[in-house]
């Protein structure tokens, strides 16, 4: 199944979209945190924390968080699963300054570790994790499947990813205004307050190309994950993916 996602850049300047994402990210870390919050209206702190209760029903002492951007995941993981540690990564030096300053606030360097790579060949020994997180990260990704073969490939047998990323309403009404929203509201909020406002355009339109649900799920199993499932939020705005690693 094509992933016209992996097609959509944020710029068109040639480059890679892996080097593209990573500099739009360089570009908007200092106002990610408070875009992110104004433009979902606080609803993803919700979304994040229901994924972090289907994962601390696992128990899991180590923890990756693929594309953990300013660490807002893997703080809020920290949180409810204290004894976890926590491995954040993420390809911006931009996102992860600001996560690390955030760590350091909240006193969590022991729990919580941040580094620079790629979530599509990552620096860890096959069979590490017990469990891997995503949120908001493998929409960006230059190629899906190599990245969910990678989380594949590091978490021990039996250990769960859990990925939320955007969905789109399967109702109709409830799609008409996630995509006014996504198309028209989001973009002019974006220009007032950011600097960069192609990065909302990107938003929007990868959002649109990107395979949800059983799309979804077929490339998580081609990556080697069973037992795949998905549980949808906000009415398809979002949706938690759940696969273990057999
Ligand atoms: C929308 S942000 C999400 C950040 C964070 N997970 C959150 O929930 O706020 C997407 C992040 O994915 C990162 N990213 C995209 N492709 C990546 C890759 N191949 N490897 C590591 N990080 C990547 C970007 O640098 C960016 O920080």
């Amino acid at each position: 199944m094509e992933n016209k996602a992996e097609k959509v850049k944020p710029y068109n300047s040639g480059k890679g979209k892996k080097k593209e994402v990573e500099i739009m990210f360089d570009n908007i870390s200092g106002k990610y945190d408070f875009l992110n919050h104004l433009l979902s209206l606080g609803i993803d702190r919700k979304w994040r924390k229901n994924l972090i209760s289907m994962l601390a029903a696992t128990k899991p002492a180590s923890i990756l968080d693929m594309a953990t951007g300013t660490g807002d995941l893997a703080i809020m993981t920290s949180k409810f699963i204290p004894s976890a540690k926590i491995t954040g990564l993420d390809l911006s030096r931009g996102m992860l300054d600001i996560g690390r300053k955030k760590i350091i606030e909240r006193n969590l360097q022991v729990k919580i570790e941040m580094i620079q790579g790629d979530s599509e060949n990552m620096p860890f020994e096959t069979s590490t994790f017990d469990a891997v997180t995503v949120a908001f990260g493998v929409r960006n990704y230059e190629n899906l499947l190599k990245g969910l073969s990678e989380a594949n490939r590091v978490m021990k047998n039996g250990g769960n990813i859990y990925i939320l990323e955007f969905s789109k309403p399967k109702n109709t009404f409830f799609r008409f205004f996630f995509n006014l929203y996504f198309k028209f509201i989001l973009p002019i909020v974006g220009r007032l307050t950011s600097r960069d406002p192609k990065a909302y355009r990107y938003l929007f339109e990868s959002v649109q190309a990107f395979p949800a649900y059983e799309d979804f799920l077929a490339i998580m199993d081609k990556a080697g994950f069973k037992s795949n499932n998905y549980k949808i939020q906000s009415f398809g705005i979002c949706s938690i993916y759940h696969g273990v690693k057999l």
